[in-house]
């Protein structure tokens, strides 16, 4: 079953807190950044962009983007976060390809995200793989030693 997708409110902020929180694979310092994002990004700035997945009120999901500095048409994906309960249901899927869908109808041209290579992030990786995604960099040791960054960018 689809979600419908709107702006994520100010109202949802504990809600995107809890998300970040309940996939249990960020520290809690990002899900804290996550909401300091979403208040700048309601405040006005347009450096972030929000969309959140609902299903009826409930929030099951959102995505974080945005462009980055000092290019032309690359955009940054920061977060990308599912309702553990609702894995697998296809609301990933349904968030990456709207924000894809926008991005082309606003010259966007690459879209990179950086993820871990930690064990648990293995279906992560996956997703993005699955959705025309390439591994285009890999720092070694970046977040801790032996736990690289891995970088992915699919050409729009
Ligand atoms: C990655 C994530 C956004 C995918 O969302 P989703 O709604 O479960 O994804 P969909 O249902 O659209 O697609 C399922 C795909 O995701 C992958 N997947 C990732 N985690 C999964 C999980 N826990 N359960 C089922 N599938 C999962 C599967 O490999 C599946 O791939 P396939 O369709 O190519 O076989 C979601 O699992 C999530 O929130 N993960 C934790 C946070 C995270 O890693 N975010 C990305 C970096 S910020």
């Amino acid at each position: 079953m689809s979600c419908s997708l709107r702006p994520v409110e100010r109202a949802h902020r504990g809600r995107v807190e809890a998300l970040v929180r309940a996939t249990g694979l960020f520290r809690p310092s990002e899900a804290e950044t996550a909401v300091e994002v979403l208040d700048e990004s309601l405040a006005g700035e347009d450096d972030y962009r929000w969309l959140g997945a609902f299903d009826g009120d409930t929030l099951a999901g959102f995505v974080c983007w945005g462009p980055t500095p000092g290019t032309e048409g690359t955009y940054d994906l920061y977060w990308l976060v599912v309702d553990p309960a609702r894995h697998g249901q296809g609301i990933g899927t349904q968030l990456l390809s709207d924000v894809e869908r926008r991005l082309r109808t606003d010259d966007g041209r690459l879209i990179v995200t950086e993820t871990s290579s930690r064990a648990d992030y293995e279906p992560t990786r996956a997703f993005y793989e699955h959705r025309g995604y390439t591994r285009a960099a890999t720092i070694p040791g970046y977040y801790t030693p032996g736990d690289d960054l891995v970088i992915y960018s699919k050409d729009l």
